[in-house]
């Protein structure tokens, strides 16, 4: 099994500032999907979903998961619907420790529409919105680890993040454990 961290949940559940404070406290590098796919098209997401469609996006982040593969030892922040296609739980897990940012849908769904463009949102309803959250719960289960970030920080999450990783983390690789980093 790879040896990174990837973080994976629904949009809002704040995989983003999570990753760039836990790889801060890890002394490690910090890697998002989605900037990787900006990178790439040299355009922003919501410009990809306008001008190209959702499938063109998917048919993106297919080719990202590979590039991964040559990712070690970094933190990883996924898109919210990276982790929900069949067989990337088992693609996602080879790379290393999957940590699900749980919460609750409503919380979740609120802080998704407050922060920033998001085209899954753009056109849909509370209720579309939630039958697209409940299509991946499933996969999310799947994850090695689970936090609730329902009523907590960006600070407190991380936290919970690095006690669920101890044990793993001292087990797999001695000598990187949090706190031991940069
Ligand atoms: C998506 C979530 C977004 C981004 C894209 C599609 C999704 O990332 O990858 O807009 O399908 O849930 P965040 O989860 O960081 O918002």
């Amino acid at each position: 099994m790879g040896d990174n961290v990837i973080l994976v949940g629904f949009m809002g559940a704040g995989k983003s500032s999570v990753g760039r404070l836990l790889a801060r406290r890890m002394g490690r590098c910090f890697v998002e999907t989605d900037d990787m796919i900006t990178a790439r098209e040299g355009r922003s997401i919501p410009a990809i979903f306008a001008e190209r469609g959702e499938a063109y996006f998917r048919s993106l982040e297919e080719e990202t998961v590979r590039l991964l593969a040559l990712k070690s030892g970094d933190v990883i922040a996924t898109g919210g619907g990276l982790y929900c296609r069949e067989g990337r739980p088992e693609a996602m897990r080879a790379l290393g420790t999957v940590v699900w940012l749980a919460g609750d849908f409503d919380v979740l769904y609120e802080r998704a529409r407050r922060m920033g463009e998001r085209p899954m949102l753009t056109g849909r309803t509370r209720e579309e919105v939630a039958a697209i959250y409940q299509g991946r719960e499933t996969y999310y289960r799947q994850a090695d680890l689970t936090v609730d970030t329902t009523r907590r920080n960006t600070d407190q999450v991380v936290t919970q993040v690095l006690l669920a990783l101890k044990p793993r983390l001292t087990l797999s690789s001695p000598g990187r454990g949090p706190g031991q980093g940069a």
